[in-house]
């Protein structure tokens, strides 16, 4: 397996491996019924599109005898600035796609209410945002590796911070094993209508969001829970 930073180039490709991969199995894209495995999805493409073009993705590339090249994993980071996620919140309206609203709603009210950046006192954060891995190709190891990569490529960018959102047990196992610290959690059955009706019926075992972090280049005793 090669890994190798991604670029503008390979969007295309980026994004053929989510559509066959992420949108359709991630817990809350799951739960929404956001979208078929292999097809598109236009708000959730320029998210991720936002994302390849801060440059400090990476890719897990399986480079085949005949010299033929497969996606087999990517994690896409971005940068994440103090006003980012009001911004994303207030045009969230002017989305057509109500699936993406109920999940994205849910996650950037989260993060807005539970502020990393009034906790830590930064101005930029480095935003572990899509972590996905081919379906063939689960269970060696190749989301641990694109995240440590990730953390490589945010100390070399001199980020002090990295976030995450993780909605399933196994990737919020993953980030904790790479020295993420849970910041706050979100149980999906408290995500309600005004009717009292869960908004996404994530399915078993996955029971909450969770947002975790993890300092760099500080002292460690960042690397706490808060007290709540
Ligand atoms: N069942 C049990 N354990 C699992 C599973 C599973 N289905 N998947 C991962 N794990 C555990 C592994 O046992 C391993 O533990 P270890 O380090 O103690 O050995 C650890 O998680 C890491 O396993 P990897 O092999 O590195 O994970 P993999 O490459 O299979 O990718 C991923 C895991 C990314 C969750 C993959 O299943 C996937 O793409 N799922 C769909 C998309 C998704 O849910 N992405 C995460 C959303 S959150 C976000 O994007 C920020």
């Amino acid at each position: 397996m090669e890994y190798k930073m991604i670029g503008p180039e390979h969007s295309g490709q980026v994004l053929e491996h989510l559509r066959r991969n992420f949108f359709a199995d991630e817990p809350l894209n799951k739960a929404a019924g956001l979208c078929q495995n292999g097809s598109s999805c236009s708000a959730l493409e320029d998210h991720c599109a936002e994302a390849i073009k801060d440059r400090m993705s990476v890719m897990a590339v399986d480079v085949k005898d005949e010299g033929t090249c497969k996606i087999a994993g990517v994690v896409l980071n971005g940068i994440l600035k103090p006003r980012d996620t009001a911004k994303a919140l207030d045009k969230l309206g002017s989305n057509g796609d109500e699936d993406f609203q109920k999940i994205f709603k849910l996650l950037h009210c989260h993060n807005i209410k539970h502020n990393l950046f009034e906790h830590f006192d930064v101005d930029s954060v480095f935003d572990v945002r899509i972590l996905s891995v081919d379906s063939s190709y689960r269970g060696q190891g190749i989301a641990n590796e694109l995240v440590k990569r990730s953390v490589a490529v945010a100390k070399k960018n001199g980020f002090r911070l990295l976030k995450a959102d993780a909605t399933g047990i196994f990737s919020q196992k993953i980030f904790r094993s790479h020295g993420f610290i849970v910041f706050s959690e979100q149980p999906y059955d408290k995500y309600t209508d005004e009717n009292g009706k869960v908004i996404l019926p994530v399915e078993s075992p996955h029971i909450k969001l969770q947002q975790l972090y993890k300092t760099i280049c500080g002292n460690d005793q960042d690397n706490k829970e808060p007290a709540h």
